[in-house]
């Protein structure tokens, strides 16, 4: 009946060019999302080789949905004129939002939203995509704590539909609904979450990776079996160890760290396996080895 669904949310503050800081896996995938929901997007990196790799996962990208028959050439160019590289944050000073997605490092990210205060015009929200740095801090840095919000995007963030939308206490009702609506513009389903270590989803899915892990150790299992069972069992588009390599080890652990930090639960305590892993250098994926091979 009329009215007995809660309203769409409203952009109350307009959007229209879009900015995005950081170049690696998430940030990549978040211009990218961007860019093929029709917005122009100013994105910012530390060298002009991380600005062209962005470009270049993007084009690999869009170049499989063409190959598949998804978009044609012309939709595939317009998609790659809408987007604009840079290693000047002051590029950043006529965007309506920046989507931060740089390291997990609460100092580095703080001297960011020091800057991104000083640059962005009055009322651009800056949001971040951080999965375990508390958000609050990041708006105590800037003079706009009301503009300051949580998207957290999960990866890949071309194809992965979820996104956290995390508020604090002082996040503006404007914001919130504004941020609630450019998700949905982005053909993104938002979650709506208070800033709690690990939100909803790594609070969740990072203890069960972990303890994957630990079973694993123990010999009980392969890997392959691991992968298999909750494959088949829970409907689950991916195994534990082939989650981790796209995830990566790295973020994986700091995640867990992270969760281990906050909680002091011991079964949140990184697996030995984990740390291994990770001072190996076998990352995942993007690194051509992590639990698989994928030389
Ligand atoms: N750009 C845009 N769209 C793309 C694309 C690209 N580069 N590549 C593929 N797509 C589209 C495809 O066309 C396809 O669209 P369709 O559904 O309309 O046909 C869709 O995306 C799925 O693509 P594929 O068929 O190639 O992919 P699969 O079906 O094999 O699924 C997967 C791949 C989505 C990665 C799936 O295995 C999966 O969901 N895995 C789990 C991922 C997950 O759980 N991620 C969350 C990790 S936690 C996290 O990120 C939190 C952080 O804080 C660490």
């Amino acid at each position: 009946a009329a009215g007995a669904e809660a309203a769409a949310p409203e952009l109350k503050r307009e959007i229209r060019k879009v900015g995005v800081v950081g170049t690696g896996t998430m940030a990549s995938g978040i211009v990218q999302a961007f860019a093929q929901a029709g917005y122009d997007v100013v994105f910012v990196g530390r060298g002009e080789d991380k600005i062209a790799g962005v470009v270049s996962f993007i084009d690999k990208g869009l170049a499989k949905l063409v190959e598949k028959g998804k978009i044609d050439e012309d939709t595939k160019s317009d998609v790659l004129d809408r987007l604009t590289g840079s290693t000047e944050r002051e590029a950043l000073g006529d965007v309506d939002i920046v989507v931060e997605a740089i390291a997990e490092d609460l100092a580095i990210k703080t001297e960011l939203y020091k800057d991104l205060d000083r640059i962005c015009k009055p009322g651009a929200i800056l949001a971040t995509t951080t999965s375990s740095m508390p958000i609050t801090k990041l708006g105590e840095a800037t003079s706009r704590p009301e503009s300051v919000i949580g998207m957290h995007f999960f990866n890949p963030a071309t194809i992965m539909k979820l996104v956290e939308v995390v508020t604090t206490a002082d996040t503006g009702a404007d914001v919130n609904e504004t941020v609630l609506a450019l998700c949905a513009n982005v053909g993104k389903v938002a979650v709506s979450c208070g800033d709690r270590s690990g939100f909803i989803v790594n609070c969740l899915l990072f203890p069960y990776l972990n303890d994957a892990v630990t079973l694993l150790e123990s010999g009980a299992a392969s890997m392959d079996e691991i992968d298999a069972a909750i494959k088949e069992q829970a409907g689950f588009p991916m195994g534990p160890f082939q989650l981790l390599d796209v995830v990566g080890n790295d973020v994986s652990l700091a995640i867990q760290q992270e969760l281990f930090a906050e909680f002091k639960e011991p079964g949140f305590a990184p697996a030995a396996l984990l740390e291994q892993k990770v001072a190996e250098g076998a990352l995942g994926r993007k690194t051509g080895k992590g639990f698989h091979d994928y030389q």
